[in-house]
């Protein structure tokens, strides 16, 4: 994370300020600015003053934006055109569903239109509210116009719920908005990452799974996207919502993942990623019509799936491939036997257990290759998957054998 004090020497921010609880975090962001040598303009919305006061702002180097300002009341048009880069932060659902739809009846939507800057938008709301179908439409769109989104995170949340819906942290707000007038660490490197569990159908109405929710798997192909890999992802059935800037492919059975992977190898891979919980085996015959109940014991003959790491670890030319290893005992052992017979780069191990690995939104992860390994110690999924995708950064880096040219 950018620790030069001045990696945004003289850089014009604006940062917008919308009603959520995490507007509490923004004089942070200011200071974290600030301390980077960037001058920094906010503005606040009606609502925001509730949650944050200008006092604090203007304590930590911030000068406010008021409509009186600027020459006949043009402040945001003055502050539209001094910006470098607009960040809304956080951004309400209420605030991106009028920013999506173009609305200038306030200062700060006002300002977000009238500027041709970058804007980068911070998402902090409910749970629910940030997974509604309206709600994701409305993010969509504003990529699609070329707005920049960073988070929501996951975690617990202020109305006493837990998943995705709070706003970014500072540091993650401030490193986005450094990158964005840097080089970026995986600028060029195209990525393969498969997430999720696969369903293995019985029949039409039952499926052979497992408990993957796909969050780690999600949150690394955030992380590599957010360092500026080109990524696409190809994900069992699950509830996660798409990462921003990722292109996602659906699959449900381990023989479609492998498909769809084989498919997108034509685009170039340069960096391959399996966090899938792929279903080792598969019904040898998936029945036609619902199993009907009837003997006291029923016997199932199930057949290997293919295993889709091994498979590419056979492609020329070979990209760098990182595995992942889920053990419930001797992890380093189970991971340094994959790396072997799977021949693979990296394996990263986890264990499962209570509040760690499957379902949850925390780990505590080995990385193992064959010089040896490191243990990272319990964090949640999104920090460690940026974490890791540092990491990886640096080894393709060091070692480019897995780009192409
Ligand atoms: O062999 P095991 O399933 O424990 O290995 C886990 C690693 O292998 C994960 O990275 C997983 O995505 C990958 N895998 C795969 N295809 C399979 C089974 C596992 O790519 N059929």
């Amino acid at each position: 994370m950018g620790n030069s004090s001045a990696s945004l020497p003289g850089r014009h921010i604006v940062l917008g300020i919308t009603g959520g609880i995490a507007a509490y975090k923004t004089p942070d962001i200011v200071r974290r600015l600030r301390e980077r040598g960037a001058d920094v303009r906010v503005a606040l919305t009606h609502r925001a003053r509730q949650f944050v006061t200008e006092t604090t702002l203007k304590a930590v180097g911030a000068t406010l934006i008021e409509e009186q300002d600027g020459p006949q009341g043009m402040a945001h048009i003055d502050a539209a055109r001094w910006a470098d880069m607009v960040v809304v932060a956080p951004a309400t659902a209420h605030f991106i569903s009028r920013l999506a739809s173009g609305a200038a009846d306030d200062i700060l939507t006002t300002l977000c239109l009238a500027t041709e800057a970058p804007l980068l938008v911070a998402p902090a709301m409910n749970r629910i509210m940030w997974e509604k179908p309206v709600t994701q439409t409305n993010c969509r769109r504003l990529v699609e116009h070329g707005t920049m989104l960073i988070g929501p995170d996951s975690g617990p949340q202020a109305c006493g719920e837990t998943g995705f819906g709070r706003m970014a942290e500072p540091a993650s707000i401030v490193h986005a908005i450094e990158t964005f007038w840097g080089p970026r660490s995986l600028d060029g490197v195209r990525a393969l990452v498969t997430a999720g569990p696969t369903h293995e159908p019985l029949d039409p109405v039952r499926i052979l799974t497992n408990r993957s929710s796909g969050k780690m798997g999600y949150a690394i192909a955030a992380a590599l996207a957010r360092d500026g890999a080109e990524v696409t992802l190809v994900t069992g059935p699950t509830t996660q919502p798409t990462p921003v800037g990722v292109r996602r492919v659906d699959v449900t059975t381990a023989a479609d993942m492998l498909a769809a992977v084989q498919e997108h190898r034509q685009d170039g891979c340069d960096l391959f990623v399996g966090t899938a919980a792929v279903a080792d085996y598969r019904p040898e015959q998936a029945s036609p019509g619902k199993i009907k109940k009837g003997p006291a014991s029923l016997t199932l003959v199930l057949v290997r799936n293919p295993d889709i790491l091994s498979e590419v670890a056979r492609w020329q030319p070979r990209p760098y491939i990182v595995g992942f290893a889920l053990e419930t005992e001797r992890l380093e052992e189970h991971a340094r036997q994959k790396l072997q017979e799977k021949n693979l780069d990296l394996v990263v191990g986890n264990l499962a257990g209570p509040g760690t690995g499957i379902d949850s939104d925390t780990n505590a992860l080995t990385l193992v290759d064959s010089n040896g390994s490191v243990s990272w110690p319990s964090d949640t999924k999104i920090a460690l998957a940026q974490r890791l995708a540092a990491e990886i950064a640096r080894r393709l880096n060091r070692d480019p054998h897995g780009r192409q040219n």
